[in-house]
C-alpha cells in the first residue's frame, strides 16, 4: 500500500525542485532528473544574491528561477524537493519543504546526528511524504553484484568489511568541506560513504565503534580519519577516509573462504564498476558495465512515491549512519576510545535488494 497520501494520479509526472544551484547539481543530477520517465526539472533556487546562477542552471530545462529557498518549497506545481546544501541546512530544510507537503531527497549526510534524522522522520510521517537520504552509491548495480556474490556463497560468511574513501581538497579553496560552520570534515563528507557500507552489508548497526582523526595543518575540520566497528561475534569493520590524499574509492567483503573487493564503489556516472572474488581457488574480476547511479537513485525515489515501494535508502539506515558518524567525532575527541553505538534499531536493511 502506498502510505504517501494523496496518492499520485497513474502516470502523473513528478515534478522536481532544487535547493541550491551548484555544479554538481547542473552536471549530474538534473540531467538524471529530465532522463528519468515521469520525471521533470520544474525549479531551481539559489540564495537571492545568486538568482543569476538559478537563473543559468533552469534555463535549459525550462524551469522556474526561485529568488531564495522559500519560495521554491512554497511552489504548488512541485511534488519533490532536493536539497543539494551545505550539511548545516540539511535538516532545517528537508523538515521545512515536508511540512510544505513536498517529498524530499536529501544529499548526504541526511543529519550528523541521529537527533535531526529523528526529526526528518517524524515530519515525514506528520505530513504523509517521503524522505531519503541521496547515497546514490547503493543504486549503482556493482553494489547487487557484490551482494548477489556474498549471497551466494562465493566467500563464505561474512566476518569483516574494509572501507576506504579518499581525495584530496587543497586548502584555500573555499570548499565548504573545509568549512566547520558549515558541517565540513572529511567524516560527514566521504567518511558518511565508507560509515554506510559495514552497516548495509551487515544489515544492522554496530555495537560500538572508535576512530582516530587528523587534522591539516591550519583547519578547523578533520581531514583525515581511520576508524573501527565492532558488530559483535567476531564481525567488525575498519574504515579510512580523507580528504588529503589522493583518490581511493574502495571496500572490500572478507569472509570466512575469500574475500570480494570493489575497486571503484563510488563510482561517477558512466564509470565502469570492477569486483574481484579471490579464494584458494583463484582470482576473478568482473566489470559491472557502466551505469548512472544518478538517475537510477532519483527512478527508484520516483517508484516509492508513486508505487510505495520500498527506497534504496531507508531512514533506519539514515538513523545508522548518523548515530555512527556522530560516535566516531565523540570516540576521536577521547583519543580514540570505544563508544557504545547499538540502541535495537537493528532491522533489515533492504538495500541491497533496490527495486527494480
Ligand atoms: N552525491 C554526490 O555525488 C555529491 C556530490 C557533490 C556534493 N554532494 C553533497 O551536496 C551538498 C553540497 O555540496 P557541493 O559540493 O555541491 O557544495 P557547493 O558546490 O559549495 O554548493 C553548495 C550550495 O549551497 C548553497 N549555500 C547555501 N548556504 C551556503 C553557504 N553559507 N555557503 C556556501 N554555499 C551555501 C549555495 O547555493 P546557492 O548559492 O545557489 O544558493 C551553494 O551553491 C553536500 O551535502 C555534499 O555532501 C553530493
Amino acid at each position: 500500500m502506498n502510505r504517501f497520501f494523496p496518492a499520485r494520479p497513474q502516470g502523473a509526472e513528478l515534478r522536481w525542485g532544487v535547493l541550491g544551484a551548484t555544479a554538481y547539481i547542473s552536471g549530474h543530477l538534473l540531467p538524471a532528473i529530465a532522463a528519468t520517465d515521469g520525471c521533470a526539472v520544474a525549479a531551481v533556487a539559489s540564495r537571492p544574491r545568486h538568482h543569476a546562477r538559478a537563473l543559468e542552471v533552469a534555463k535549459p530545462y525550462g524551469a522556474t528561477a526561485h529568488q531564495d529557498y522559500a519560495a521554491l518549497i512554497a511552489d504548488p506545481d512541485l511534488d519533490v524537493v532536493y536539497i543539494a546544501l551545505p550539511n548545516t541546512d540539511h535538516v532545517e530544510w528537508t523538515v521545512r519543504a515536508l511540512a510544505a507537503g513536498k517529498h524530499v531527497l536529501v544529499e548526504k549526510p541526511m543529519a550528523m546526528s541521529e537527533e535531526g534524522v529523528g526529526r526528518i522522520e517524524q515530519a515525514a510521517d506528520a505530513a504523509s511524504r517521503l524522505a531519503m537520504e541521496a547515497f546514490m552509491y547503493r543504486c549503482h548495480p556493482q553494489q547487487q553484484r557484490a551482494a548477489a556474490l556474498l549471497a551466494s556463497d562465493a566467500v563464505g560468511e561474512l566476518r569483516l568489511v574494509r572501507a576506504a574513501f579518499a581525495f584530496e581538497i587543497p586548502s584555500g579553496s573555499g570548499n565548504i568541506r573545509l568549512d566547520a560552520a558549515l558541517g565540513g570534515g572529511a567524516t560527514w563528507d566521504v567518511g558518511c560513504y565508507a560509515i554506510d557500507v559495514p552497516q548495509l552489508f551487515f544489515g544492522r548497526a554496530p555495537d560500538r565503534v572508535g576512530a582516530r582523526f587528523f587534522r591539516r595543518t591550519g583547519l578547523a575540520v578533520e581531514t583525515s580519519a581511520t576508524g573501527w566497528m565492532d558488530f559483535g561475534g567476531g564481525r567488525a569493520a575498519v574504515l579510512d577516509y580523507s580528504i588529503d590524499y589522493g583518490p581511493r574509492a574502495w571496500y572490500e567483503l572478507q569472509g570466512t573462504r575469500g574475500t570480494i573487493t570493489v575497486h571503484n564503489a563510488w563510482a561517477m556516472a558512466g564509470e565502469n564498476g570492477v569486483v574481484t572474488v579471490r579464494t584458494a581457488d583463484g582470482v576473478r574480476t568482473e566489470t559491472v558495465p557502466a551505469d548512472n547511479h544518478y538517475q537510477g537513485q532519483v527512478a527508484a525515489f520516483a517508484r516509492a512515491v508513486a508505487e510505495g515501494r520500498p527506497t534504496p535508502c531507508p531512514l533506519v539506515d539514515s538513523r545508522r549512519a548518523a548515530r555512527v558518524g556522530a560516535a566516531l567525532v565523540r570516540s576521536a575527541a577521547a583519543g580514540g576510545a570505544a563508544v557504545a553505538t547499538a540502541d535495537g534499531l537493528d532491522g533489515p536493511t533492504p538495500a541491497v535488494t533496490v527495486p527494480a
